[in-house]
């Protein structure tokens, strides 16, 4: 009888069980145990178990509940715990998704174990180093054993880098299989207006400066006027407009809503008018959806989201009359193709390398 392989797949914060899901559905058709490492980064049921149930991923096999803490403890905590469970349990492979702090901890508890490690979503550059996710992914990519771009651009950014291309495989976006194979279903518990704009703020750079996150979300109160703005909040923005006395008027005049469900922010970013976003996800599904976006930051990892005019780049710095954005943008048609993230068929592409690897060809 063949042996069965083991994968251990590490995550622990929302867009890595977004991007870990598609690939553990076409892995379990396979001769593979899929065993879950979750770390504990994210708790609340709207990060976490939410998504657990939603897509009914395999119960984690351990879980870490490391918890909220600063850059350091968190990493550095999970490190020692990841490392004890691959330790005690043995795996052909260890895979990591995307850039967070849980994605950082299992490349380095892995790598200094010689444990091959696949790398999901390699490559993805802004070189704009004051943010924690650039460093994760950087860090990811060159000790990986293998990573998996989701773009050209990405493929060609490690290449740039000196990454062995044995070590390169451009497959597509896992995050574009999940938006063009996975239904959108229809709220159950949120009364959506005819029109509406769907934000979402959460990013460290945003919201941890808070004249910053004050200038944001006073744009946003503005545009309200216009156009109903629909927000499902993370914690993070939420404890900081709390702090910054800012969060009652902020609940007067949008729609605040809990964190969704996957299908759920599929279905409202469908009906939206557009999109308002500083997550790295949210306006790529926006361009699967042909909702067009406005992303509040400095700088984009996907730069082709602006390159093919799906994406409109506004630093918080430059916010002022975003209402004047919003009427630009609306008034438009939107661009009539979005190309650059593979063929929605990432996953299959993703697997079939991993069955068929075998150590010393690498
Ligand atoms: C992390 C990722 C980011 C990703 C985001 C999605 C890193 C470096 N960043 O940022 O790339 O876009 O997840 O959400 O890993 N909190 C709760 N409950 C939770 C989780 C978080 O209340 O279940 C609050 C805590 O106050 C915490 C804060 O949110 O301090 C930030 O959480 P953390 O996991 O450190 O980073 P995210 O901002 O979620």
């Amino acid at each position: 009888m063949i042996k069965k392989k083991i994968f251990i797949h590490i995550m622990g914060a929302r867009p890595n069980f977004i991007k870990a899901f598609p690939l553990i559905q076409v892995l379990e058709k396979y001769n593979i145990s899929n065993k879950i490492l979750h770390t504990g980064q994210h708790y609340d049921y709207s990060m976490s178990d939410q998504f657990f149930k939603e897509f009914k991923l395999p119960k984690p096999f351990s879980n870490l509940d490391i918890g909220s803490l600063s850059h350091g403890a968190q990493t550095g905590r999970m490190l020692e715990g990841i490392e004890k469970v691959l330790i005690n349990n043995k795996s052909d492979f260890v895979i990591i998704y995307g850039d967070t702090n849980s994605t950082v901890a299992g490349a380095l508890a892995a790598v200094k174990l010689n444990i091959p490690l696949a790398h999901i979503e390699g490559g993805v550059r802004t070189k704009y180093y004051t943010s924690p996710e650039e460093i994760n992914r950087k860090i990811c990519d060159h000790i990986s054993t293998v990573n998996f771009a989701p773009t050209i651009s990405s493929k060609n950014n490690l290449l740039a880098e000196g990454i062995d291309p044995k070590k390169v495989f451009f497959s597509g976006d896992v995050m574009y299989d999940m938006a063009i194979n996975f239904r959108p279903s229809e709220c159950t518990n949120i009364d959506v207006p005819e029109n509406f704009v769907l934000a979402t703020i959460h990013r460290q750079e945003n919201t941890d400066d808070f004249k910053v996150l004050k200038s944001i979300f006073k744009e946003l109160i503005n545009l309200s006027s216009v156009i109903p703005v629909i927000m499902p909040l993370h914690p993070r923005t939420k404890n900081k407009l709390i702090e910054g006395g800012f969060y009652n008027k902020v609940m007067k005049k949008l729609r605040i809503i809990e964190p969704l469900s996957y299908s759920n922010l599929l279905y409202l970013i469908k009906l939206s008018k557009l999109v308002i976003s500083d997550s790295g996800g949210v306006p790529k599904e926006a361009a699967f959806l042909k909702v067009p976006s406005i992303f509040i930051g400095d700088n984009i990892v996907w730069h082709e989201l602006v390159e093919q005019k799906w994406t409109l780049l506004l630093p918080p710095s430059k916010i002022k009359n975003l209402e004047s954005y919003y009427t630009k943008i609306v008034s438009k048609k939107v661009p009539s193709s979005l190309s650059g993230f593979g063929d929605a068929n990432a996953s299959i592409k993703i697997a079939d390398f991993l069955l068929k690897y075998k150590a010393d060809k690498l």
